[in-house]
Parts: structure tokens; sequence; C-alpha cells
């Protein structure tokens, strides 16, 4: 057999033929059917030779029956492809286990990527390891805004335990401060790292990565400003591969450019968190960066809003924020004394002061991100649509 991915159309919108025809012509891509009508192809669905459905729509809103139907016969990974409006669709499908929403036109090779981040099988040929790490990227156009102070606690909080392999990857190449953050002198740093002999590997990894008490391992930014611009895209591209096959969660904190590696770093992001605060121009680059993100089309359903210092009293509400986004703000971290108090300690707040607001809010974020079986099972109860939906 094959090891390409075999995938299956249904429905339609605009420009899904032309997207069906494209599809077929891909290397590593099987087209094994495709109907109008997911109802009518149950046969065709069922029976365990798919990897991924694909279901056109031309709704603004989620399509529940398609989607029922679809589940009703498959498992496996869905994506959405859709044309026009949709924004009241990503929001829907984020809960509706949808792997991913595709908002034509769009390239074929983007809608190859979100097809093979679906189905987990970005690179079989590579050979990587048993593990399949998520990478989160912490984000925001603005500096300032508590990327960092995210980042790290999210990591830690994710690393308790030895809850699972957990790397903090610090990209703000030039002034990094996630290892003093932790109260960490790195001896070795990212820089070391991809200018090493050799083959980037996994053994390799290990060797230079330095180990928090947390539990969670960080790969510093470099000591001298001077060495990022060595941190070259397709270094930092394998890099992420290697950090996939060894570790659970990969977080990568950044600066606040869309420079060469922070898109090979996007090309590889599940779950990006966008990191927003209540002043004018913090939202006016958050709004900005939206648009960047729909040019190098990120798919807009691995986007979250994080709403950090939410409580501060400023004149200016979440609903606004929401407002000029168009977005809802998925997670709302308080501001809390707590934080510099314990960055000034070089400790993460979610240990230093594990039971203050931000701590917790970290964690409810860390249940987001990474959600339990537990949390899944909650959520369907919760929501009786999607559990209609994965129920099949
Ligand atoms: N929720 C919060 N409550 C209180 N203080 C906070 C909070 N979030 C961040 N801070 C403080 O804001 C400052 C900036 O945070 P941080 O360094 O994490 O931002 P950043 O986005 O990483 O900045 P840079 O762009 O410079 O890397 C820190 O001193 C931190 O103590
Ligand atoms: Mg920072």
């Amino acid at each position: 057999m094959s090891d390409a991915i075999r995938i299956y159309l249904t429905g339609s919108c605009e420009g899904f033929d032309k997207l069906s025809e494209a599809l077929a012509q891909q290397p590593g891509i099987e087209v094994v059917g495709s109907s109008d009508h997911p109802g009518a192809a149950t046969g065709a669905l069922q029976g365990g030779h798919l990897d991924c459905v694909l279901h056109g729509t031309s709704s603004s809103t989620l399509p529940a029956h398609e989607v029922a139907a679809i589940r009703e016969a498959t498992r496996v990974p869905l994506l959405l492809v859709a044309s026009g409006e949709a924004s009241a669709l990503l929001e829907d499908a984020l809960g509706a286990e949808v792997a991913d929403v595709v908002l034509l036109p769009a390239l074929t090779e983007n809608v190859v990527f979100a097809i093979r981040k679906a189905t987990h099988a970005p690179r079989r040929a590579a050979g990587a390891g048993k593990r399949e790490g998520r990478i989160v990227t912490v984000f925001s156009p603005k500096g300032g805004t508590g990327k960092t102070a995210i980042a790290t606690n999210l990591a830690a909080t994710l690393a308790k335990g030895g809850a699972r392999r957990t790397l903090l990857l610090d990209l703000d190449l030039q002034f990094g401060d996630a290892a003093i953050m932790l109260g960490i002198e790195p001896e070795k740093t990212i820089f070391d790292f991809v200018n090493a002999p050799g083959e980037l590997d996994p053994d390799k990894l290990a060797g230079y990565t330095t180990t928090h008490k947390s539990g969670l391992d960080i790969l510093p930014a470099p000591l001298r400003p001077e060495d990022a611009e060595l941190v070259t895209e397709a270094k930092l591209g394998r890099l992420l591969e290697v950090a996939k096959a060894c570790y659970d969660a990969i977080i990568v904190d950044t600066s606040p450019f869309f420079h060469g590696p922070m898109l090979a770093t996007l090309d590889r992001t599940d779950e990006l968190l966008l990191v927003c605060s209540l002043d004018v121009p913090t939202l006016k680059n958050v709004r900005l960066a939206l648009g960047t993100l729909e040019m190098l089309s990120f798919p807009p359903a691995r986007v979250r809003i994080v709403l950090n210092r939410a409580n501060t009293k400023v004149g200016m509400k979440q609903r606004e924020v929401e407002a000029a986004l168009e977005q809802k703000v998925t997670y709302e971290i308080p501001s809390d004394r707590a934080v510099p108090l314990s960055i000034n300690k070089g400790a993460p707040t979610v240990m230093a002061e594990p039971g203050s607001d931000f701590a917790r809010a970290i964690e409810s974020m860390a249940k987001g991100v990474f959600p339990t079986e537990e949390t899944k099972r909650r959520g369907l109860r919760l929501r009786p649509n999607v559990a209609k939906a994965a129920a099949a």
C-alpha cells in the first residue's frame, strides 16, 4: 500500500472542483472519490480506508447535518472547505471536531499543509520518532504584552509532575528572556544547537536543552543579539521537526515581528496564541497581525486571542476588543502583582504563587490548549450539538 494520504471529498462550494483537480495532481495525496451529498456517500466513507475527508460548503454557518452524516460514517479528520464569508462557521467549527477550516481561494500547497496537519502525517518519509508534539506559538505584534510571562508559565504548567514532555523554545532571537524569567543561566542556546556540526537529530537536541525544575526543557535564545541571524529558517524548520518527534508540547516564545524564523514556525504551528491587551496601539497592531496571518494563509481556526491584563480598568472593555478584532477572546489572563514578584525571583508564577489569579488563569489555559480526555468529555456534555457530531 502506498504512503499517500487518502482523501475523500464531499459537498461543494465555489472553487471546490478546481481544488479537487489540483489535489489529485499532488504527490503524496490520493483522491479516492467524491460525492456532493455526504448522506449518499456513507458506503464510500466507511471501511477505514480513508485518512481524511474534505467537505465543501458555501454556508456561512456550520453545516451540522452534513458534518453529522460524515461523522456517522467515519471518524477520520474532517476539514471544512468554505468559500465566502465564514466567520460564524469558523467559530462553530472550533468545537465541532472539525480538524481545520480552509477558506477558498487558497494556495493548493496550503490546503495540502492543512491536510497533512490534520492527518498527523507531516513528513512520514523523514522517519520521525513516535511522538507527534503540538507546537503552540505565543505571539504579539507589540512588545511587552506578556508573551514571555505567558509562554514560560504555560510551559511550566504543562510539564508539571511529568505530565507532558515539554520544550520551551525562545525564538525572541535577539532579546529573548525566557531563560532569565525561569532563573536559568544557560550554557547552550538555540544558536549553539543549529550551528553544531553534523545532523540535527533528537540525541543532539537533548544535549543542548536545559531542564528547569518544573520539568520543562528550554532551548534559550542566543546569548548575543548578533548571533540571531545565524538561526536560519531552514535550520529552525529542522529543529521544529526534531522537537515534534521528541516532545508532547513545544511552546514557542517570539519577538513582535514576522521575520523568517517566525514564518517557518507559523508553517508548523498547531495553535497560535495571539496576545492582546486593553490598549489602542496593541489592539491596532493585533488587528493588522490578523490581516497578515490571513495573507499568509495561516488557518484562522488555529488562532486564539489571549487578553492579558484583562481585568485592568482603562476605559476599554473586552467586548470592544472582540468587536475590533471580529473574533472572540478565548483566554483571559488577569493583571496580577504575583507576576513581576515571581519574575524578579526567577521563578515561574505558577510555581512561586500557585494560588494566584494569574496561575489559575494559566492553568485553565493549559487545559484549553491541551485538553485531557476528561475535559474533552465535559466539553461535550456542555455542548449538545458538538456531542451529536462527535458521538458517531
Ligand atoms: N498578567 C500580568 N500581570 C502583571 N504583570 C504582567 C502580566 N503579564 C506581563 N506582566 C509584566 O509585564 C512585563 C512584560 O511582560 P513580558 O516580558 O512577558 O512581555 P513580552 O511580550 O514577552 O515582552 P517583549 O516583547 O519585550 O519580549 C513583565 O515585566 C511582566 O512582569
Ligand atoms: Mg518576551
